[in-house]
C-alpha cells in the first residue's frame, strides 16, 4: 500500500469510531446487549503496525461461485432473485481494492441454516445463506442471491427483525473490519427493530439501508439493489502521544 505507515516512529492507526454516530454497546431494547455490554469504560489501545497492514487475501482463494447464493446446490432456491453491488470506500473515499466481504442471510422465509434457528418455516435445500467476493480495483463488489425474509426473534413481544443481509468487511487492515447489516428499502418492520434502532441518528440508520437500483436490474430475471459501505479512514497524525 502506497502511504505512510509511520510518523516520528510511530504508527499512524485509523481513526476511532464516532461514538455518536455508531450503535452504543449497552442498549437495553436489544435485550443481549444487556449483559455483553462492557461494564467499565473502554481502554483506547495505539494501533499496532500488524494492525494496519493485515490481513492481505488474494483471489486465488475465493471460489468462481463464492459471491453467487443461487448457485451453490444442484437446484435454485425459492425466492426473488436480487443482485447486491456497490463500492466499498474508505473514510476519504478512496476505493478499498482487493478486500474480503462476507456476507450470511436468511432464506426467503426468513430461516437461518442453523442449529439457533428452529422456528416453523421451511429450510431450502438449495440455499445455504453464505457467500464471499473480493472488491476489484474500483472497489466494486457483487453479490448475487435472494432477497431474505423476515423472522421473529424472541426479544420481545412479537418481534421480528427486518429483512437483511449481514456483512463482514475487512477492508485493508484489521483495524478497519467492520460488520454490519444492510437493509431493504421500505421495510414495514423498521420501527419495531431495536438492532436498527440502535443507531439513534435517522441519517445514520438512512446509511444502512440499500437503494433499488433499475440499472442493475436484469430483465428477466433479477432485480437489482445498490449499497456503498464507507470504512474507518486514516488519521492524518498519530493521536496517541
Ligand atoms: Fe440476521
Amino acid at each position: 500500500m502506497a502511504f505512510e505507515l509511520t510518523r516520528n516512529g510511530q504508527v499512524i492507526g485509523y481513526r476511532r469510531d464516532d461514538l455518536e454516530i455508531n450503535p452504543p454497546y449497552l442498549y437495553p431494547d436489544y435485550v443481549s446487549t444487556q449483559t455483553r455490554a462492557p461494564k467499565r469504560p473502554l481502554v483506547p489501545m495505539p494501533h499496532t503496525l500488524s494492525e494496519i497492514t493485515g490481513p492481505v487475501y488474494g483471489h486465488e482463494r475465493i471460489g468462481e461461485l463464492d459471491h453467487d447464493l443461487t448457485r451453490q446446490h444442484e437446484g435454485e432456491p425459492v425466492g426473488e432473485r436480487i443482485i447486491v453491488h456497490g463500492r466499498l470506500l474508505d473514510g476519504d473515499g478512496r476505493p478499498v481494492r482487493n478486500s474480503l466481504i462476507e456476507i450470511w442471510q436468511a432464506n426467503a422465509g426468513g430461516r437461518y441454516r442453523h442449529q439457533g434457528d428452529q422456528h416453523p418455516s421451511p429450510l431450502d435445500p438449495n440455499f445455504s445463506g453464505g457467500g464471499r467476493c473480493m472488491t476489484d480495483d474500483d472497489g466494486h463488489y457483487e453479490f448475487v442471491t435472494i432477497k431474505p425474509g423476515a423472522y421473529p426473534w424472541q426479544n420481545n413481544p412479537n418481534a421480528w427483525r427486518s429483512r437483511h443481509i449481514h456483512l463482514s468487511l475487512f477492508g485493508p487492515a484489521f483495524a478497519t473490519r467492520l460488520v454490519t447489516q444492510m437493509f431493504f428499502p421500505g421495510d414495514p418492520l423498521f420501527f419495531q427493530d431495536p438492532i436498527f434502532n440502535s443507531v439513534r441518528d435517522p441519517q445514520a440508520r438512512e446509511r444502512m439501508i440499500c437503494s433499488y437500483d433499475h440499472d442493475r436490474t436484469v430483465e428477466e430475471w433479477a432485480l437489482g439493489y445498490r449499497y456503498d459501505i464507507v470504512l474507518r479512514g486514516r488519521e492524518a497524525t498519530p493521536t496517541e502521544d
